[in-house]
């Protein structure tokens, strides 16, 4: 797949098929999650894959989805929850820069899975603390997101939008996901 189709196709996924994600599919997004950019290169993330389906579970338990549309993308154990999730587990000593390599291996991650027809949903409400006891990290350790991934089952569309639009993401009719984007002129200045 192309990069910029990648970029422009790759929507958050909240709906999943009940079916197992391959390893070489996740071994590829731990992949370009390794080499993605890093301050100072000091590579402070760690990856723990939960695919054992009582321990995602528990996780999905900690977690909360799409607070602009709840409970409609709440997704169901059994039905429509995820299969997998990727913890991002990072120093408890860490600083802004742990959570810009978060951001850059996880954006880089979602797009990967995409490409390999994967859906993500980057995950930053949930229990930590909880979730740091369930995987049993170390006292120094913590989770900084979680990502949700498995086989889509919904298509979330975007749609452009320009200074002043609203931001919030919606349902339409057809409980199709609609998510607004600024236009590029809406968000940039040239000097
Ligand atoms: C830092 C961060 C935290 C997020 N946390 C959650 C979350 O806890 N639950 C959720 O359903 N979506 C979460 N999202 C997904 C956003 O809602 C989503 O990226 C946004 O609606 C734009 O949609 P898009 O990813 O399709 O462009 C998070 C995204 C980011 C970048």
């Amino acid at each position: 797949m192309e990069l910029s189709a990648a970029v422009h196709g790759r929507r958050t996924v909240r709906r999943f098929k009940q079916v197992q994600v391959r390893e070489t599919e996740l071994r590829a997004m731990l992949d370009a999650a390794r080499l993605a950019s890093s301050g100072g290169n000091i590579q402070p993330l760690r990856y723990i894959v939960i695919q054992a389906p009582a321990l995602v579970s528990r996780i999905f338990e900690n977690t909360a989805w799409g607070g602009l549309v709840k409970p409609r993308r709440n997704p169901e154990p059994g039905k429509t929850a995820p299969v997998t999730f990727i913890a991002v587990v990072s120093p408890k000593s860490g600083n802004n820069t742990h959570h810009a390599d978060a951001g850059a291996a996880i954006q880089s991650m979602t797009l990967t899975a995409y490409s390999l027809g994967i859906g993500c949903c980057w995950i930053g409400a949930f229990k930590r603390e909880n979730v740091d006891m369930i995987l049993e990290l170390p006292e120094d350790s913590t989770v900084i997101y979680l990502l949700a991934a498995g086989y889509p089952d919904e298509s979330p569309v975007q749609e452009d939008i320009g200074t002043g639009m609203p931001v919030n993401y919606y349902l339409d009719d057809n409980d199709v996901l609609h998510v607004p984007k600024f236009t590029v002129d809406a968000i940039t200045q040239w000097r």
